[in-house]
């Protein structure tokens, strides 16, 4: 099997101020050096520029929440790829469930971003993930692998050689209530088999995260489930104490 190094990826929303922020990023790159999964913060755009002058110098890898399919033009407000890229972003989550459910962001929108991420040579984080309605209707595989599916339609597998999928379940996200280890990794496994289906060997490479109420106390049965390669991590990642203690459980 594919060796995968955990990552573990804090999405700080919308949230902090810039003295606040600073003093977060400062915290977390002077915590995790010795740390053998890859640690990731994410914050908002306008902050990229102060976090990426402390991490550059850190083992943290900076990362953003969100950015435009359009490279550039009249696309008042937006955020291009290839201006992430250049305050050295790594990563860029795409489709979280927020983002879809209030921006009402379609999976082949999540997908044309995906390709406008990838082109810049960044590394899209793709969340999925179900509503508990469509849990308790049965319909936890056919929502997955609608949002996986647009993105393989639009591009091809070989789309998930340079991607991060996350599993954010909706209803466990900032509701304190986490999917047990079993009920996450049985998605877990699900989502590599479909990517399996088209590419064994790009399907054992790829890290698929747990994202939803992870917390130092849950994160080690999560991060020891065979398909859980690591946490994306919202509440939990504003203090850097937790967030470091998950990083912790992740090796
Ligand atoms: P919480 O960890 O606050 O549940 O948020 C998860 C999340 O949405 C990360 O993207």
């Amino acid at each position: 099997m594919a060796h995968r190094q955990s990552l573990i990826a804090g999405n700080w929303k919308l949230n902090g101020s810039r003295q606040s922020v600073i003093e977060l990023a400062t915290a977390v790159s002077a915590g995790c050096g010795h740390l053998s999964a890859e640690v990731l913060v994410c914050p908002t755009s306008v902050h990229l520029g102060d976090v990426s002058t402390i991490t550059a110098d850190s083992a943290v890898t900076l990362g953003a929440q969100n950015c435009s399919n359009e490279q550039s033009g009249a696309f008042t407000g937006e955020v291009s790829a290839s201006m992430l890229a250049e305050y050295g972003c790594k990563y860029v989550i795409l489709g979280h469930s927020e983002r879809r459910a209030i921006y009402h962001e379609s999976s082949e929108w999540v997908a044309s971003k995906c390709q406008a991420v990838q082109k810049a040579g960044l590394t899209p984080i793709l969340c999925v993930g179900e509503t508990l309605e469509e849990r308790e209707a049965g319909q936890v595989e056919s929502v997955i692998a609608e949002q996986l599916d647009a993105v393989l339609n639009s591009a091809s597998i070989q789309a998930f050689d340079n991607m991060v999928v996350a599993y954010e379940p909706v209803w466990a996200i900032g509701t304190g209530k986490t999917a047990s280890p079993e009920q996450a990794q049985e998605v877990h496994a699900m989502i590599r088999a479909r990517i399996a289906a088209h590419d064994n060997a790009i399907a054992q490479a790829l890290r698929i995260l747990y994202g939803g109420s992870v917390k130092p106390d849950n994160a080690t049965t999560l991060f020891s489930q065979v398909d859980i390669d690591g946490g994306l991590i919202g509440g939990a990642a504003l203090d850097a104490e937790s967030f470091l203690a998950i990083c912790e459980a992740a090796g």
